[in-house]
């Protein structure tokens, strides 16, 4: 039933009449389509529902052009970034429609879905900001990262899985707490594998975060491992291109305090209990989406 939310995407963009964001849109990689995924499980595939999902995955898709101008990224999902092919202007007012066409479409499915889901734009937006913020300069605020996290990434999957739950009469604390937690944990694994994984399996090139400015829970945890001179040395490389050396260094120290362990086990307590309410409420696919999730290579 993905397909059908392809095809709704694909019937919206045709809507807006212009070959530009057409042949731009067709060369936008899809992605997993997680929180699609996340909403058929929940909710079926009513027309209603597959509206709700391709809104959600035409605002995700916006959030990732923006968010590859803002970081300055060339590149997403191992293909050149739109901001790299067509210049920021394209890849900002490419956003910016397929936001602002999602969200006209959201006004027709229910007032309530509209109202859940833009409110995760708010809390998107903050988020991203947040992270700007938090990556001018070396932290150890992990309350500031985690809330950053929550909102960036946490706040639309979230909503995903409530607007679903509401769209069939279903427990929406309970679906909404499941979003959150996936959210969370696919965040946080998505950091850990910055630092675990070379640039051809990640599809952009690795131990990125650090050089980017943005100090993730590995990091925050290592800074506490590490004696004062180690220390000095980790926060001269923040913010910086590393070398091979320096990225030996960041990743052989990782290893010897075990931080990939700490920083995984604590994404494996908000998946388990994740999986815990789905099991609870008889939704052996959801908690099977949350396994699969934690279980990505590493
Ligand atoms: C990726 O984070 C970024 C997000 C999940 C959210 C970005 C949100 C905005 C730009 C604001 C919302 C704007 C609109 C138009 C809806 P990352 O940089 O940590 O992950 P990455 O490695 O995948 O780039
Ligand atoms: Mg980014």
């Amino acid at each position: 039933m993905i397909s059908a939310v392809e095809r709704k995407i694909e019937q919206y963009i045709a809507e807006l009449d212009d070959s530009h964001v057409k042949s731009l849109y067709s060369k936008i990689p899809h992605g997993k389509r997680l929180r699609t995924k996340l909403i058929l499980k929940i909710a079926g595939s009513s027309l209603k529902v597959i509206k709700t999902a391709a809104t959600v995955e035409m605002i995700h898709a916006a959030s990732l052009l923006h968010d590859d101008v803002i970081d300055e990224a060339y590149q997403r999902r191992g293909k050149a970034s739109v901001n790299a092919s067509d210049g920021n202007k394209t890849a900002i007012m490419m956003g910016d429609i397929l936001y602002s066409k999602a969200f006209f479409e959201l006004n027709s499915i229910s007032p309530e879905v509209a109202r859940v889901i833009s409110n995760a734009v708010v809390q998107l937006s903050l988020g991203e900001l947040a992270d700007v913020e938090l990556s001018k300069k070396f932290h150890t605020n992990r309350d500031a990262y985690l809330k950053m996290l929550y909102q960036k990434t946490a706040s639309l999957m979230e909503a995903s899985a409530e607007s679903a739950a509401i769209l069939v009469g279903k427990n929406r604390q309970a679906y909404k707490k499941y979003g959150r937690n996936l959210g969370l944990a696919f965040q946080m694994i998505d950091d850990i594998l910055d630092i675990t994984q070379d640039s051809t399996t990640l599809g952009k090139p690795a131990l990125h975060d650090f050089e980017e400015g943005k100090v993730t829970l590995p990091y925050i945890y290592l800074f506490e491992s590490l004696d004062e001179k180690e220390r000095r040395f980790l926060l001269s490389l923040h913010r910086k291109n590393l070398t091979q050396k320096e990225a030996e260094w960041i990743k052989s120290a990782m290893k010897k305090h075990k931080i990939i362990e700490k920083a995984y086990s604590e994404a494996k307590e908000l998946v388990d209990e994740a999986i815990e309410l789905m099991e609870s409420l008889g939704e052996r696919d959801l908690s099977n989406i949350a396994k699969a999730m934690i279980e990505r290579a590493f």
